[in-house]
């Protein structure tokens, strides 16, 4: 794996993590690490607890800090953090998303640059990839998935062709499909500055890795998993992802959440989190000059009450 790697928003996230050198911290995106080493340098008696569900990430982050006595890496999904670890932590980092390694290796079936066997499976272990989504779910299903997972306009048109051209020869490469998806495209939509399929993967890849549900399930979460005055730092790449952050931060820092006619509180509601800033932190012009990735990152931070 290439060692060049920008960690999106690094500075900004070790700043709002506040990191307590004793303390206890989560990487529930470990990618290649590069957020964890700049938490793993700054502990001294505190330990880092590293989580991909990609095993390549695991193995590749044993090797990188094997150095490191205070960090442990753990094969599993971030919203499951309450199960793979006892106890209550002092910060938690999540930088959603595919890792640059799992986008670069054509095999992963993520590029719609680079031919490869279509997967996207960020767990390898995991039954659903996206060669059956394409083959297999309905119209509807792969309409409503381009629609709302990849908030593509075309999502109708693109769904017709994949279904008409599935019936003619499977289709199991990730450049065969990018060929039906511009084949259903308006030619003033291929003239777009972005890729014409860069819509139609990321609606898979989010239903072939059930992205936003796992999010949900972290987020509720949330609050049970860390210490009073522990935070939680998420950047987000989409709408969907910053969406859903938004709203479980802000319901979870309200106290009550009766309806106002009602003349007391019957929700006993209390409030578990603070915002730390109300408005979405966002990358710095001088690292958007440098990193592209950056380019659609916001990081919203919640304190534990
Ligand atoms: C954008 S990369 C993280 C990059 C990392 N911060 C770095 O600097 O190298 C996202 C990583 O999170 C992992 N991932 C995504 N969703 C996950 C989930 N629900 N549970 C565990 N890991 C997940 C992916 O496999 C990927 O390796």
């Amino acid at each position: 794996m290439s060692e060049l790697h920008f960690p999106v928003m690094l500075s900004e996230c070790l700043e709002m993590l506040d990191i307590k050198p004793c303390g206890t911290y989560v990487d529930g995106t470990f990618g290649r690490g590069g957020h964890s080493m700049e938490i793993a340098k700054r502990l001294t008696d505190g330990k880092l607890y590293c989580i991909d569900r990609d095993i390549t990430a695991i193995e590749y982050g044993k090797e990188k800090f094997a150095g490191f006595d205070n960090v442990r890496f753990i094969k599993g999904n971030f919203c499951d953090v309450p199960s793979l670890m006892s106890g209550k932590v002092d910060g938690i980092l999540l930088d959603l998303g595919v890792s640059s390694p799992q986008l670069d290796e054509a095999e992963r079936g993520f590029s719609y640059m680079a031919d490869g066997p279509l997967d996207m499976r960020m767990d390898t272990g995991s039954a659903l990839n996206a060669k059956t989504v394409v083959n297999e779910w309905s119209f509807e299903e792969l309409r409503r998935i381009l629609f709302t997972y990849g908030e593509e306009r075309y999502s109708s048109k693109i769904a017709s062709a994949i279904v008409r051209e599935r019936e003619k020869k499977e289709i199991s490469s990730t450049l065969q499909l990018v060929e039906i998806i511009k084949s259903a495209m308006p030619a003033a939509a291929l003239r777009e500055k972005q890729h014409p399929a860069k819509r139609t993967f990321q609606g898979i890849r989010i239903a072939v890795n059930d992205e936003l549900s796992e999010i949900e399930t972290f987020l509720e979460n949330l609050p049970a998993m860390l210490k009073p005055g522990g935070r939680a730092v998420i950047i987000t790449f989409h709408s969907l992802e910053d969406r859903l952050v938004k709203h479980a931060f802000r319901t979870a820092e309200k106290p009550c959440v009766c309806p106002p006619s009602a003349p007391v509180c019957v929700c006993g509601k209390k409030p578990t989190l603070k915002v730390i800033s109300n408005k979405p932190i966002l990358p710095s012009e001088d690292e958007l000059s440098k990193n592209p990735r950056s380019r659609s990152a916001k990081v919203r931070v919640a304190e534990r009450l």
